[in-house]
């Protein structure tokens, strides 16, 4: 049976719901991926990222209005020393039932068990591949190990949802796969490929690297791998199951047709902005407004917003709106 849809007030002019907002926390990070800041964080402003008592008021407007979901994201999150404070003051938000974080997982296995205590529900960690040489050389670190070790001390937790996001590269392909395969066998984990997106920093990384969907939908199917129905809040991404595996592969197709109407989500960014679209432009000033507790004066704002949010991305024109890297933004 489908859970039922939660009530949102935040509907945009298409009919599509928002029940699911993604706060980055901070621009920084440790590792230096190819596609995203090959030369790793470059501090150009100073880095004033919204404090836990702004993101408590965030949270509780949003969640006022009918967020349900929040995830934390970055730049890397757990690079803030008040990383676990964070994660238990959006899980005592009344209203909120999911605390989702992203990470590239450098400091998962010391403390994913604190995390988990503090209120995280859903974990999310980035590997793009499962040869070590070949993350060392995309990540800049030689920490694949460590990362999996997280993994498994993530999978050995009650946590209700563990998933690895892997950027879908064409030097991933093939083998790759079949890596990835052999890791969800055993393991009762989704491993999610989303197709490497176009922004304003990595002109050549993505002409060398960006592979279609497709390819990887078809490796799928002809290995008797089936897309599994999709629930009503499970956004943009398509799982595929197999008998002989516990775990699941899925592919976000963000150049796919379609794309942008499960849209589900917002963004608010590290300085207290929301990005109604990840390939936007600028984004509207909420963080005047987390001085003082004014959740109406920002529902207001956000309705307001909301009604203008267009349809769909650009990207298949070339156009990913002043996104520079994913980094700035939350991925
Ligand atoms: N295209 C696709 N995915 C990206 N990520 C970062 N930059 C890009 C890009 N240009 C991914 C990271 C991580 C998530 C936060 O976003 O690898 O999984
Ligand atoms: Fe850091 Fe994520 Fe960007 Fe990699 S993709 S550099 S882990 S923010």
């Amino acid at each position: 049976m489908q859970p039922s849809r939660p009530v949102t007030r935040l509907v945009d002019g298409f009919g599509r719901r928002f029940h699911y907002l993604r706060l980055s926390i901070t621009e920084v990070c440790n590792f230096r991926c190819a596609y995203c800041l090959p030369d790793g964080f470059k501090k150009t402003t100073p880095l004033s990222f919204l404090t836990p008592d702004e993101i408590e008021r965030l949270t509780r407007a949003f969640a006022r209005l009918g967020v349900a979901k929040v995830r934390l994201t970055g730049g890397e999150p757990t690079v803030r020393r008040d990383i676990g404070e964070i994660i238990a003051r959006v899980a005592g938000t009344p209203g909120v039932s999911k605390v989702a974080m992203t990470t590239n997982g450098w400091n998962l296995r010391r403390h994913v068990a604190g995390w988990r205590a503090a209120g995280l529900t859903n974990l999310n960690v980035s590997i793009d591949t499962l040869d070590p040489a070949s993350f060392a050389a995309i990540t800049g670190h030689d920490r694949l190990g460590d990362v999996l070790a997280g993994v498994d001390a993530a999978l050995a937790l009650d946590m209700p949802a563990v998933k690895i996001n892997a950027v879908l590269l064409k030097e991933v392909s093939g083998e790759g796969f079949d890596r990835f395969a052999e890791f969800v066998r055993e393991r009762p984990i989704a491993v999610r490929f989303i197709e490497l997106m176009r922004t304003g920093d990595n002109a050549d990384y993505f002409a060398a690297n960006h592979l279609s969907g497709k390819v990887l939908q078809d490796w799928l199917e002809a290995r008797g791998w089936i897309a599994r129905t999709r629930a009503f809040d499970d956004g943009p991404a398509v799982e595929f199951e197999h008998p002989d595996y516990l775990g699941r592969i899925g592919l976000i197709a963000p150049y796919g047709a379609g794309f942008c109407d499960s849209c589900n989500r917002l963004r608010v960014t590290a300085r207290g902005k929301l990005r109604l679209c990840l390939f936007g432009e600028g984004g509207i000033e909420l963080r005047d407004l987390l001085d003082r507790n004014e959740p109406d004066a920002l529902a207001t704002r956000v309705l307001a917003a909301l009604a203008g949010k267009a349809s769909g991305h650009r990207l298949v024109d070339g156009d990913f709106g002043d996104t520079r890297q994913l980094a700035q933004l939350g991925g």
